[in-house]
């Protein structure tokens, strides 16, 4: 068993050794920006609801009230956070050169607002609404302002349908086109870093598998354990706004040192 300096200095060294790597960050990198996840024990979303009676396509048609009171509540509490020292850091990693992009569970939009680039958003944004009946997309707070008016179904002004967050939902399938760009990345990287993810949900859970099965090496950081810890080269149990600065400010500091 390694300390956690030596597993720093090895993540990070990973980091230097890697030509392309891509960072596939989940709900555990909202929480130190006070966005609380689904799993972790205590905090997690799902010990205070039930997912299939939230957030679920088929709970919100049912009954769009409830579903967007939670919604609601969970929007403000996204709309006010703002990035942490994890997400400047990996915004850090790609100004070296050492990051070729993000795909991220997350629909908090914490990436773009800490300047990180090529952010993929598998699971969608909580700025934007769409169109249930068109699919026609709209900034969030159109729908906002006709559920703060007393509308408890907001709807499309071109065809009258239904308005829903454009996040995907339980029972929804991601979008083609995210899916293809996600599997371009994970077959093109050579590591691929876990950032804050349980690995339990699909198809996102099946990334590391896939780029392991590919070639790339893997390393993780989450507080609790995941599947694929056996799997990685290596995997720290921390917060990852308290470790990933210090392996990005090793990497740094190597990469000054090639450039002098
Ligand atoms: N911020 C957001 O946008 C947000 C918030 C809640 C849920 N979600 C959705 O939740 C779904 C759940 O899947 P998931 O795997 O992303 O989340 P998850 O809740 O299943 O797992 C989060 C993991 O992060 C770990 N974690 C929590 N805080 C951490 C920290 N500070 N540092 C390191 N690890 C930490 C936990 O131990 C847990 O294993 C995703 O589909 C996502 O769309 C997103
Ligand atoms: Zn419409």
């Amino acid at each position: 068993m390694y300390d956690l300096e030596t597993k720093i200095q090895i993540f990070a060294q990973l980091i230097l050794d890697a030509k392309n790597i891509v960072a596939l960050t989940g709900a555990g990198l909202g929480t130190e920006s006070g966005i609380a996840d689904f799993r972790s024990p205590g905090t997690g979303l799902w010990e205070k609801v039930n997912p299939s009676e939230f957030a679920s396509i088929h709970s919100y048609v049912s009954d769009t009230k409830k579903n967007l009171d939670f919604m609601l509540e969970m929007g403000m509490n996204i709309f006010k956070a703002k990035p942490h020292k994890g997400h400047k850091a990996l915004t850090k990693l790609q100004k070296l050169g050492k990051l070729t992009g993000i795909l991220t569970q997350n629909i908090d939009g914490l990436h773009q607002k800490a300047h990180s680039k090529h952010v993929v958003e598998l699971h969608g944004t909580a700025y934007e609404a769409i169109c249930m009946g068109c699919d026609k997309v709209y900034p969030i707070t159109i729908m906002i302002d006709q559920v703060m008016s007393g509308k408890f179904s907001p709807s499309c002004e071109v065809c009258n349908g239904l308005l829903k967050p454009n996040a995907i939902f339980f029972g929804e399938p991601l979008r083609s086109e995210t899916l293809s760009q996600a599997d371009k990345m994970i077959e093109a990287c050579d590591l691929l870093l876990v950032l804050g993810s349980s690995l339990l949900v699909y198809p996102v859970a099946f990334y590391p598998r896939k780029a392991l099965s590919l070639g790339a090496k893997l390393a993780i950081i989450n507080i609790q354990e995941t599947d694929m810890d056996y799997n990685a080269e290596v995997v720290i149990h921390d917060k990852i706004g308290d470790i990933l600065p210090l392996i990005v400010s090793i990497v740094e500091k190597e990469v000054e040192k090639g450039h002098q």
